[in-house]
């Protein structure tokens, strides 16, 4: 086993200290990622721009769980021209991200209860991120939060995992808080490292109450 599978092992079999785990693995996170193909940040990104419809210079997407930024180059790449901010837990994984020059804001804070106001954003990205010992659905609340109705959320999620992300996502359809517009097929995201298939899910927000919190 190598060094990189090493420390994506120990990150997904303790959560308890995840953050100072990230700020570890901030300097090598990149060269492990693109040994691996990662392709969620390139899949996320398009999606977003397919499905973003409002037209507003001052709109802002979020790239939520942003780690080094690759999600942040990706939506650069794919013509993203307006405000980008970047949250994340990890200072070391902010600090990488703040020297590509590709985000307006970076926040460090936590998607439990993400450090920005409700309707901030066009679109949110999140990728990686819910995933063994991470983010819970639960976060998947705060996400359409700040998302402004019309706007988007985009996922990658891995389809091995025994959580509780379904149950929170279908609990925001059910209160018209968001609608699923959008799923890749299931597929290898890190064709090079492992078999796990993800997906890539995209959310319209609406203008519907998130009810019965906790549920
Ligand atoms: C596997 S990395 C993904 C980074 C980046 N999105 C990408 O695709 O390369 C997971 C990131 O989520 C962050 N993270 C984990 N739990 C978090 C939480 N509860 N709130 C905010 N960020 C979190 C970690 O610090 C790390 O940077």
């Amino acid at each position: 086993m190598t060094m990189g599978d090493d420390r994506l092992d120990w990150i997904f079999d303790d959560s308890s200290a995840l953050e100072k785990r990230y700020d570890e693995w901030a300097a090598t996170y990149d060269a492990d990622h693109d040994r691996w193909g990662w392709r969620g940040p390139d899949l996320a990104a398009t999606a977003a721009m397919r499905h973003i419809e409002i037209d507003d210079a001052t709109a802002s997407i979020v790239d939520a769980g942003c780690g080094t930024g690759k999600a942040g180059i990706a939506l650069r790449r794919a013509g993203w021209a307006g405000r980008l901010v970047g949250v994340d837990l990890s200072q070391g994984m902010l600090d990488r991200a703040s020297s590509l020059g590709v985000y307006d804001e970076l926040v460090r804070g936590s998607l439990d209860d993400v450090p920005l106001a409700d309707g901030r954003a066009i679109a949110v990205v999140s990728t990686g991120v819910f995933t063994h010992g991470h983010v819970g659905g639960h976060a998947l609340a705060e996400l359409c939060r700040i998302t402004r109705p019309g706007g988007v959320v985009v996922v990658t999620r891995r389809l091995d995992l025994p959580d509780d992300f379904a149950h929170h996502a279908d609990r925001l359809s059910r209160a018209g808080a968001w609608e699923e517009v959008a799923r890749s097929e299931p597929e290898r995201l890190h064709p090079d490292r492992d078999d796990t298939e993800q997906v890539v899910i995209t959310w319209r927000v609406g203008a519907g109450a998130i009810a019965d919190e906790g549920s």
